[in-house]
Order: C-alpha cells, then structure tokens, then sequence
C-alpha cells in the first residue's frame, strides 16, 4: 500500500507557499494565463511532477500535464488536477491545492512502486478563472475539444490578443486542437479543491463528495450614452452611460435577491472617457449569474436583459450584450460520488455530500469523462482572497481521501 509522508499537510501547505510567490505583483497573488509567472509555475509543478516518477510536458494550450504509467504503457488515465491561474489579488489554494495533492498521491505511489491497471494523469490547468481574457476555463477547453478559435482574438486588458499571448509563450495558436483528449484515453477527471464556501465547516467536516457544479453565465454589457460636460449639460438633458450601467448593476441584485437557488454579481465596472468633469459616454459592466438549475439561470438572464433593456429606452441610452462564457450545471458521476464516498469511510471520516457553488475544470472535462470532485473544509468559507486558509491536518484528509480513492478506483464503475 502507498503511503502519504507523515507531515504531508505540512508540505502541502509548503508547495503552496511556494507557487504563491510566483506572482505579478509582490505583494499579493496574481497569477493569469500565458504570464511569466504562469510559466514559473508550471515549470515548478513540472520537477514535482517528475520528481514524483511522472513524465510531464506543456500541452498546446499551455497546461502542465504529467503522466505516471500503469501497470503497462499506453493504458487509459484516471486523470486528476486543477488549475494554477488565480484570481486578482487571490488566495493561495484556489485551484493549486487539487494539483500538489495529486502530485503527492502519486509520489506516494512511486515510492511503493505500485502500478496500477490504468495511467495516472495530473493536469496544472492553465486558465480556469479567466481573469485575462474574460472567458474562463480555457485550458480545460483545450483538453476537451470545446476550445472556440474565435477566442483568439479576445484581447487582454493590455490590447493583447490570446493569440498572441500564446505565441509569446511559445505556443503554436494553430496546434491548439492537439491539446483535446480522446474519450477512450480517460477512465474519468476526479478534482480536488477547496470548498471555497463554509458548509463543511459548519459541518465539522474536513472533506465532503461533490454531487454537482453550479451552471454559469457570465456577459458583458456595453452602455453607450453621450459625453459631455459635466458643469454645463443639464441634468435633465444627459444621456449619462454610468448612471444607467448603475441602474443595470442593482437590476442584477433585485433579480437574483428575488428567488433562492441564484446569485449574481457584477464584478468589473468601467466609465468611459473617465474624467471627474466630464459626463460618462460610455460603461461597460459584466454579470457572472449561476444557479444548479439550468432554466433558473436562463429565466434570471432572460430578466436581467429586459431589467437593461428597459433602463436603456427609459434614459435614452444604447446597449449591447455579449454572452462571453456559458457551462450549463454538470452533476458528478454517480459511480464515482460512491468510489469517493468509500474512500472517505476508510479514512475515518464522515461522509458528507454538498454542491459547488463555485466552477471548476469539471464542467467542460464532463463533455468528455465522467467527473467527481472531493472539497476540504476551509477557514470561514472565504476564497478568491488573500485570507483563503486551510489547516494542515485538512490537507493531510483530503490527501488521504485522494490517494485512497486512485489505489482502489475501478474504473467500470466510474459513471
Ligand atoms: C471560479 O473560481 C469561479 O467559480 O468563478
Ligand atoms: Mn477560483
Ligand atoms: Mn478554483
């Protein structure tokens, strides 16, 4: 049997630290697709990765892949991971914790010399939050076929293209489609990950079984009005494109407060020219709207247009909209919620099964594998911020939890 190191959580923790430093900003945690510190990292989780007895390569979206064979070359993966972009100004967990843990299951493996009869695969995601392109999951897109080329052209706040971006990095934009995974290559995607919420905690629990992932729809909406000037334009002859976005910014909230079951939230606001005296000509907002009920969060967007639409013709003002990433609700394979469950019971703990609020890689994965996912209980439920935080003893259960699930995880029972 393999076995974790005694302080595994102790140097889970560490590994994390240590990814947290390639940041942006020295200060606090940025991290964002095809960066330099993007590649800092994935060049540290790939000695980790072979240190741990994988092969491991950057795959043409940019992901870090490695590979642990089974008991004979070529067979089919249990593919595990998660992603190492971060969100602005993140915490260290989100995303990294799923990827050191996997590496160290499989370290634990090699060290036992154990193979098993399928392949091990651990992907370091390249962009899940998709906080540089505005359309999220992109290196799981890459893997499961789903990559649009028509993001390509999708600029960066810098008026960078991805296609760029990816040349930059020494990525072949026109390769993209070798990174897709055949359906017959992976037994099933299992993710671990902080549960970035405070149910397990509440619970007392240090892991739970993901049943599904919340469906999201994320936009951006453009509001044109006209500029002027803002001692001389009277106030009852403006066509004020902020003061409308604001409007349509609380129409999200009165929508979403309305019916349990939906959250939205507008997370970037930007005025144009952007003067003090001078009257907004244009602004520019995004939604991110979800909901475990796919028709909930299509009814609510559905709402939320006619909210701006009527807002725009009440204030004379112009608007567009653009759905710029949209992944419907993916529940967890049933078959492997039970495999995870029995490896939850074998390491002492109670097993408890919750939803995510939060996306994950899963949901573009589940197109091509069945997905499971395994949460560990953090501090106060607080994520996409510095004071994400997690215990030792938390990250040394959901190791144990993982590395129990692989060693007996069969995989005709996955779906
Ligand atoms: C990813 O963290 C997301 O749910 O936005
Ligand atoms: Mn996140
Ligand atoms: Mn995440």
């Amino acid at each position: 049997m393999a076995r974790l190191s005694v302080d595994i959580g102790g140097e889970l923790l560490a590994r994390a630290c240590e990814l947290a430093a390639f940041s942006e900003d020295g200060a606090a945690l940025t991290r964002v697709f095809l960066s330099p510190e993007h590649r800092r990292a994935n060049a540290r989780v790939a000695e980790w990765m072979e240190a741990a007895g994988m092969s491991a390569r950057i795959d043409a979206i940019g992901n870090v892949v490695g590979r642990y064979e089974g008991d004979r070359p070529g067979l089919p993966a249990l593919v595990l991971g998660s992603h190492l972009d971060t969100v602005r100004d993140a915490g260290m967990f989100d995303g990294m914790l799923g990827v050191i843990t996997a590496i160290a299951c499989v370290d634990a493996l090699a060290r036992a010399a154990r193979r098993l009869p399928f392949a091990i695969e651990v992907i370091g995601f390249a962009d899940e939050e998709g906080v540089r392109f505005g359309t999220a999951m992109i290196g799981s897109s890459a893997v499961a076929g789903s990559f649009d080329r028509a993001w390509l052209a999708r600029r960066d706040g810098q008026g960078v293209t991805m296609e760029e971006a990816l040349a930059a990095y020494g990525l072949d934009p026109g390769a993209i489609l070798q990174a897709a995974r055949r359906r017959q290559d992976i037994h099933a995607y299992v993710e671990l990950h902080i549960e970035q919420g405070p149910v397990l905690e509440r619970q007392g629990l240090p892991v739970g079984i993901v049943t599904s992932i919340n469906g999201v729809t994320r936009l951006e909406i453009t509001v044109t009005g006209r500029a002027g000037h803002a001692g001389t334009v009277p106030m009852d002859a403006r066509q004020d494109a902020l003061a409308a976005a604001a409007e349509g910014v609380l129409a999200v909230e009165t929508r979403c407060r309305a019916e349990p079951g939906i959250v939205g939230t507008v997370g970037m606001l930007r005025a144009s020219p952007g003067a003090i005296n001078v009257i907004p000509g244009a602004a520019q907002f995004t939604i991110d709207l979800r909901s475990g009920e796919d028709a909930r969060r299509r009814a609510a967007v559905d709402d939320v247009l006619a909210a701006i639409a009527a807002i725009a013709a009440r204030r004379g003002v112009g608007f567009r909209s653009q759905v710029v990433h949209e992944l419907a609700a993916a529940p967890c394979a049933p078959g492997l919620m039970r495999q995870i469950e029995r490896a939850v019971v074998a390491a002492g703990i109670v097993p408890f099964r919750l939803s995510s609020g939060a996306g994950h890689d899963g949901m573009t994965i589940a197109a091509i594998a069945p997905i499971g996912m395994i949460f560990v209980r953090c501090a106060g439920g607080i994520s996409h911020h510095p004071d994400e935080a997690i215990t030792a003893a938390d990250a040394m259960a959901g190791a144990r939890v993982l590395l129990g699930f692989i060693e007996n995880f069969t995989p005709e029972a996955a779906r």
